[in-house]
């Protein structure tokens, strides 16, 4: 099949280079020359483990092209997807559209056989109705459909969620004609096991809102249920295994730690109360979930703050500065609070991340180094602040690192076991278990 992905970010170029993968011939079209010249050389503007190589691998075999040239992509291909950005609207409660109808609006003058337009972006309640308006300007309804097919990567799994999801969700209001097609497109990943859900297009778009809002509450939950356990010297992981082994309930996503962050759940609940609001319905558990979440990262600094006890000849060292492990993005990483947060304190700060120096914190160079490499960072640190949990964060030999030298460990992702620092020089603090502050 031919296909096409409007917008070559992050959810374009990964679900474009895997659809390539199964065989169909993808059109990857982006208007930034420079990425696609870039992708054209192998080179990728993200960090996602694995993908490079699949885009290497398809971009030889002639499966995937990439390209400028969205009227020829357009016309060209039977399936439409589009992947372009869906940033905060300027108040911040809701998503910016003007990108996916600048887009409907070049389709529409477009279509020169029947077409499946889908939206892959995440969009709010009723944007699929929006597009077919301006799609109907130009064409007979019987030229084209309007899909909702929500994305459920997550960045750093990209591939493997891609692979081997736990459903499809096509949303459509002409089912008779749109699934044997949908279909065929998706065997690959339905052969393997993955549920195939056929709903009505604007359920669709709610679903993916109503998805990450409740995996956002179900991490705010853990968190403050965390704060409990810190105040009682109760383990938390003990709790989520408890309540995590409740098939209702489900293990995963109880991980307490720092803020949740990243580009979805902060935006994308706020869009969800924002929509709801516009309809006077007050989704107050996810406007909680959204005020609890914005307090969390105060609160991680007034503990960094305790433990440090007001020396400000203490110097702090930040392992990863992401929102996530095995991701470069710093989208509302919960970082980009805490360490401003340290620098007014007084506190000198440094950094490592596997993926390097943070751009976005170069205002702050003066009281803010980046150390390219852990054993450094630790060596030359009082207070280690654990902020994501990448792999090599996860066995680190502080003993042998800091000879014998005081350290303390703040260790906002319960990498390590409390107890294997009893006795030794290394005073060690995590998130909800008892020996915390
Ligand atoms: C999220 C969803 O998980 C994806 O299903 C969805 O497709 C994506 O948003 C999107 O809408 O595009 P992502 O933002 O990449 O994916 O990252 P997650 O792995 O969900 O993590 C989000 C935040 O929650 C991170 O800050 C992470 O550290 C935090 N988190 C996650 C926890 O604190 N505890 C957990 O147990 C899990």
């Amino acid at each position: 099949m031919n296909i096409c992905f409007i917008g070559s970010g992050y959810v374009g170029l990964v679900s474009g280079v895997l659809f390539s993968d199964f065989g169909n011939l993808v059109y990857c079209v982006d208007k930034d020359k420079k990425k696609i010249a870039n992708l054209e050389n192998g080179k990728i503007p993200i960090y996602e483990p694995g993908l490079e190589e699949l885009v290497i691998k398809n971009f030889k075999a002639k499966k995937i092209k990439f390209t400028t040239d969205l009227i020829k992509s357009i016309r060209q291909s039977q399936i439409i997807f589009i992947a372009v950005g869906t940033p905060s609207s300027k108040d911040g409660s809701s998503a910016d559209l003007s990108g996916v109808f600048n887009v409907a609006r070049i389709i529409s003058k477009n279509i020169n056989s029947y077409k499946i337009i889908v939206t892959k972006s995440t969009v709010p309640l009723g944007t699929g109705d929006k597009i077919e308006s301006i799609l109907k300007l130009n064409n007979s309804s019987k030229k084209f459909d309007v899909v909702s097919n929500p994305e459920f990567l997550r960045e750093g799994d990209a591939i493997r969620d891609f692979r081997f999801p736990d459903r499809v969700v096509i949303g459509t209001n002409n089912p008779d004609k749109v699934i044997p097609i949908m279909k065929s497109l998706y065997a690959p990943i339905i052969n393997k096991g993955a549920k195939f859900l056929v709903v009505e297009r604007r359920a669709a778009e709610l679903i993916k809102y109503a998805s990450n809002a409740f995996l956002a509450t179900k991490i705010t939950f853990i968190n403050e249920i965390a704060n409990l356990c810190e105040k009682t010297s109760i383990n938390i992981d003990d709790i989520a295994l408890g309540i995590g082994s409740d098939a209702r309930i489900g293990s995963r996503f109880l991980r307490a730690g720092p803020a949740y962050g990243g580009s979805c759940f902060p935006k994308d609940t706020k869009a969800l109360v924002k929509t709801a609001r516009n309809l006077n319905i007050d989704l107050s558990l996810v406007s909680n979930v959204i005020k609890s979440n914005d307090k969390r990262s105060s609160l991680i600094l007034s503990k960094i703050l305790k433990i440090l006890k007001n020396k400000k000849n203490q110097k702090i060292g930040f392992l990863g500065v992401t929102f996530k492990a095995n991701t470069d993005d710093m989208r509302d990483s919960s970082s980009l609070k805490i360490i401003p947060g340290l620098i007014k304190n007084g506190y000198n700060v440094s950094y490592y991340d596997p993926t390097g120096k943070k751009d976005i914190f170069n205002q702050y160079n003066s009281s803010l180094e980046y150390i390219d490499n852990l054993s450094d960072l630790v060596t030359k640190s009082d207070l280690v602040v654990i902020h994501t949990e990448w792999d090599e964060f996860k066995s680190i030999n502080f003993i042998e690192l800091k000879k014998n030298k005081k350290l303390i460990i703040f260790d906002l992702r319960n990498l390590y076991d409390p107890k294997s620092f009893l006795n030794k020089k290394i005073k060690y603090f995590s998130i909800g278990r008892p020996f915390n502050v």
